[in-house]
């Protein structure tokens, strides 16, 4: 048992997908043409999946045993994390916004697209290495015992909830189809 296995599993999932996006954001920016039919599928995986399901994990989880416990250390890094899923949404929340206007040609709206959407990447692949190499390490040597296992307890209520598991049998059915898309094989992609 782990205080942040299923966590660490959710970022392979989600690194893939920001391996993908990259693709996809090349080719954007060099044709300057963005659309919402390959978009739209990244913004439903990055609200549905890495905000609605993952976050929310750290947030409901993780994050309130190790407030309630731990080290000011752990608990200033976690402030800092929690303020990247903020920034986190609000960048979703612009690459949503401009999504239409992009699709149908403006030049502008293109433009923060892309910037907003190589912000949001960037945010996300930092935050990640803040988790798996910084907090989560903590985590892993900190929680034990009943934590440990209220922890547990914790996840798998969420992973059990009937919203929950169907956002990761679609979701894992979008990197299928991105993997297929985007490169041949996990480690392209
Ligand atoms: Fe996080
Ligand atoms: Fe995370």
């Amino acid at each position: 048992m782990s205080a942040t296995q299923c966590l660490r599993d959710e970022h392979q999932n989600i690194l893939k997908a920001l391996v993908c996006f990259d693709v996809a954001l090349g080719k954007a920016r060099t044709g300057k043409i963005v659309t919402k039919d390959v978009f739209g599928p990244f913004i439903e995986f990055f609200q549905r999946y890495a905000d609605h399901c993952h976050h929310a994990k750290e947030e409901d989880c993780l994050f309130p045993c190790i407030d309630a416990c731990y080290s000011d250390e752990m608990k200033r890094q976690m402030q800092v994390l929690l303020d990247e899923h903020v920034r986190a949404r609000q960048l979703v929340k612009l690459m949503t916004e401009n999504l239409d206007e992009a699709d149908a040609g403006d030049p502008f709206a293109t433009t923060i697209f892309l910037d907003q959407a190589q912000n949001y990447r960037d945010l996300i692949i930092g935050h990640i290495g803040g988790e798996d190499f910084r907090l989560f390490i903590l985590a892993d040597q900190t929680i034990t015992g009943d934590e440990l296992r209220n922890l547990n307890i914790a996840y798998q209520e969420m992973i059990e909830q009937e919203e929950q598991k169907t956002i990761v049998t679609e979701s894992e059915a979008f990197l299928e189809r991105m993997l297929s898309q985007y490169g041949s094989s996990p480690s392209e992609c």
